[in-house]
């Protein structure tokens, strides 16, 4: 027995923000961000929530599945923009949409957060713990940007993706996943620091800070790796997977893994040049739109994979 994605949802803020709109509230343009990320369009939230759109996902992939919401016995979100600290977006999620019976948290492995959630979730069900989840990866990514530093706040935008997984005889083939903590701080945002009434704690807010070359040389080189590693173990070559849906980050990154890979850029389904990077929820919103657009057929294997703060990576190759 595996377990196998049977559902997709997706949100994005209604809320388009162009290259061009940028330019005209800070020193940048439309064909730099477009050279040199791919990126020509961001959503950003106005009222939305990480919560509200995580629900939204979630209900389209529910309803694709299926499945009902008392049936889930497992929700994890992939998230680094939570609402609260506590309660966890899961546990937002499970009280909107009535999921009584479900275990819910949040993970926190940034743009790697969705894989991280959907291997959790494959675990469980693996060890025979559970047999429905509902696995999110989402974002609000826009609050914890700095908007005077346009070398990050350009990159990034809002949303959210989710997927039902059910156990069943087919899905997952192989998973690998990992980090690297000494590189961590090439992408940072530090959390609120101590303050009591006993130490001199600040009430600094603080925002993204990247080291951007560090993080495409981490990339352009990992990333092509685990995926290597991911199709060994699950001994299927490249020409056997009909899409590697990447994240998000940057379309030059996407080119260089498809080069290394020696795969054709056609089989990497994009959608950076109209949601920017949404980190944990790139990927489940684009699977969604692959999905939603008819370009899936049972059979199909696919390889998944995500990478980002930490440093982290994850790669799975699943049959649809
Ligand atoms: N508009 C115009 N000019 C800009 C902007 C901007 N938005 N941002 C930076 N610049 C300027 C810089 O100030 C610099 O000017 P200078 O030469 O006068 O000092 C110049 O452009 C070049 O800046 P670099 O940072 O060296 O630009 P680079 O060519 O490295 O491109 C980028 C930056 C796109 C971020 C690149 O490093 C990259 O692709 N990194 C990969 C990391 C990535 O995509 N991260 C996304 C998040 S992480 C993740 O999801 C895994």
């Amino acid at each position: 027995m595996t377990s196998r994605i049977i559902g997709t949802g997706s949100y994005l803020p209604e809320l388009i923000i162009k290259n061009d709109d940028l330019s005209k509230i800070m020193e940048t343009s439309d064909e730099w961000i477009a050279s040199r990320t791919g990126i020509r369009e961001r959503r950003l939230v106005k009222e939305e929530t990480t919560a509200y759109m995580s629900i939204q996902a979630a209900k389209i992939a529910i309803e694709e599945s299926g499945v009902k919401a008392e049936e889930i016995d497992l929700i994890i979100v992939g998230t680094i923009t939570g609402d609260y600290i506590t309660p966890s977006t899961a546990c937002e999620v499970q009280a909107a949409i009535g999921a009584n019976r479900a275990a819910a948290f949040d993970v926190n492995a940034a743009c790697t957060g969705f894989m991280t959630a959907l291997h959790t979730a494959y675990a469980y069900m693996a060890a025979g713990v559970y047999d429905t989840a509902l696995v999110i990866g989402a974002e609000t990514l826009s609050k914890i940007m700095d908007w005077d530093d346009r070398s990050t706040c350009v990159l990034f935008g809002d949303g959210a993706g989710a997927a039902v997984v059910k156990k069943d005889t087919v899905g997952l083939i192989s998973m690998v996943q990992g980090s690297d903590g000494q590189k961590g701080m090439n992408l940072s945002c530090k959390n609120r620091e101590s303050k009591n009434p006993f130490n001199q704690g600040k009430d600094t807010i603080y925002y993204t800070q990247m080291n951007g070359q560090e993080v495409y040389k981490f990339a352009v080189k990992k990333v092509p790796e685990c995926i290597s590693e991911v199709l060994e173990k699950a001994n299927i070559c490249t020409d056997e997977i009909k899409y590697f849906i990447l994240h998000q980050a940057n379309m030059r990154i996407i080119q260089s893994v498809a080069k290394r890979l020696k795969v054709s850029e056609d089989k990497f389904p994009i959608s950076l040049d109209l949601c920017g990077n949404v980190s944990a929820a790139s990927i489940p919103i684009l699977l969604d739109q692959v999905n939603k657009k008819g370009m899936l057929e049972k059979g199909d294997k696919l390889v998944l994979a995500g990478f980002g703060g930490g440093l982290t990576w994850g790669a799975t190759v699943i049959e649809w």
